[in-house]
């Protein structure tokens, strides 16, 4: 038996309440939002796919009633407001940063044994804002931010090597942001053979540069925030928590000292299970990889200090 909770039954959130329910990954899951009748209306349409897509998870929408999330195990938190065309992650932090405090601390007064899954947007800040709002260890609040980045990556480095995308390795550590993500090339590979053997290195650049603003790209296409990867990505998260499987998972963990870094929320590699963030693996980066990594816990670093200023923290 196990229960998770998604939080904001926007298109991320329902997507990933979805896949969940798809991939029978609980026994119940549970979509909530501000909105009157939304939840209740996905999740009655999603039950009607159960003998089409052939699984019986149960499924509950609730309209801001949290009563229903009781005892979840993991709570998936994507409500927020997303990003319009031409719009930054960072620039949605003032009207985010009040919805997830509000959440987090319903989230935790039903749930308080459950590892919380942070997807809202600006994705390191509002990680931060969770952990620190909230009290909870550090191993049980996560961003998802890498998890996503990184399918991205796999996706054009796929298109750039000709590789097909499942030999594909590639992983994205640093901030959740058009210009603070690192994808780390010197990583990835095709079935552990260094993508540099597939493709040539102006290839890989672009693989690299398409992969940072992803988002942005899909944004200016559909008009508003992509939805099919950031739910997956949650909702692979998870599959990996509640089944207890040791993924190692590039997502947003708070630093005590790794990485050279300390009071922050930013992607590093992780392995993640049955208690959430288990251990921070520390992985050698070049040393430009490096740089770029202090420079991007600096960005993620000066968008946390907003938080004072708007005095959510
Ligand atoms: C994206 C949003 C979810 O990258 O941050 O699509």
């Amino acid at each position: 038996m196990s229960k998770v909770t998604v939080v904001g039954a926007g298109a991320v959130g329902a997507t990933c309440a979805n896949v969940m329910a798809c991939r029978e990954v609980a026994s119940e899951v549970v979509l909530i939002d501000i909105k009157e009748g939304l939840s209740e209306g996905k999740m009655l349409d999603m039950y009607q796919t159960s003998t089409l897509m052939d699984f019986d998870t149960k499924l509950v929408g609730a309209t801001n009633d949290y009563k229903k999330s009781a005892n979840s195990d993991v709570v998936v938190i994507t409500s927020g407001i997303p990003r319009k065309p031409g719009m930054t992650r960072e620039e949605l932090i003032g009207t985010n940063a009040n919805i997830m405090k509000g959440v987090i601390g319903n989230v935790i007064k039903y749930s308080p044994r459950a590892i919380i899954i942070v997807v809202a947007n600006p994705m390191d800040t509002l990680t931060y804002l969770a952990l620190k709002s909230s009290g909870l260890p550090k191993n049980r609040i996560i961003g998802m931010g890498g998890a996503l980045d990184s399918s991205r990556f796999k996706c054009y480095l796929a298109k750039a090597t000709g590789a097909n995308i499942n030999n594909v390795d590639g992983m994205v550590i640093g901030g959740h942001g058009d210009t603070t993500m690192i994808p780390l090339l010197s990583k990835a590979t095709v079935n552990g053979v260094p993508v540099t053997q597939f493709a040539s290195k102006k290839k890989l650049q672009e693989a690299v540069q398409s992969t940072m603003v992803g988002g942005a790209t899909l944004t200016k296409l559909i008009g508003t925030s992509a939805w099919y990867a950031p739910g997956a990505a949650a909702a692979m998260m998870v599959e990996a928590i509640l089944n207890d499987q040791k993924k190692l998972i590039p997502c947003s963990c708070y630093l005590e000292g790794e990485y050279g870094q300390e009071d922050i929320c930013i992607g590093v590699p992780a392995i993640i299970g049955r208690k959430g963030i288990e251990k921070i693996v520390k992985i050698e980066l070049t040393k430009e990889e490096a740089a770029k990594f202090t420079e991007s816990a600096a960005a993620v670093r000066k968008t946390n200090n907003v938080l004072h200023e708007i005095n959510a923290l």
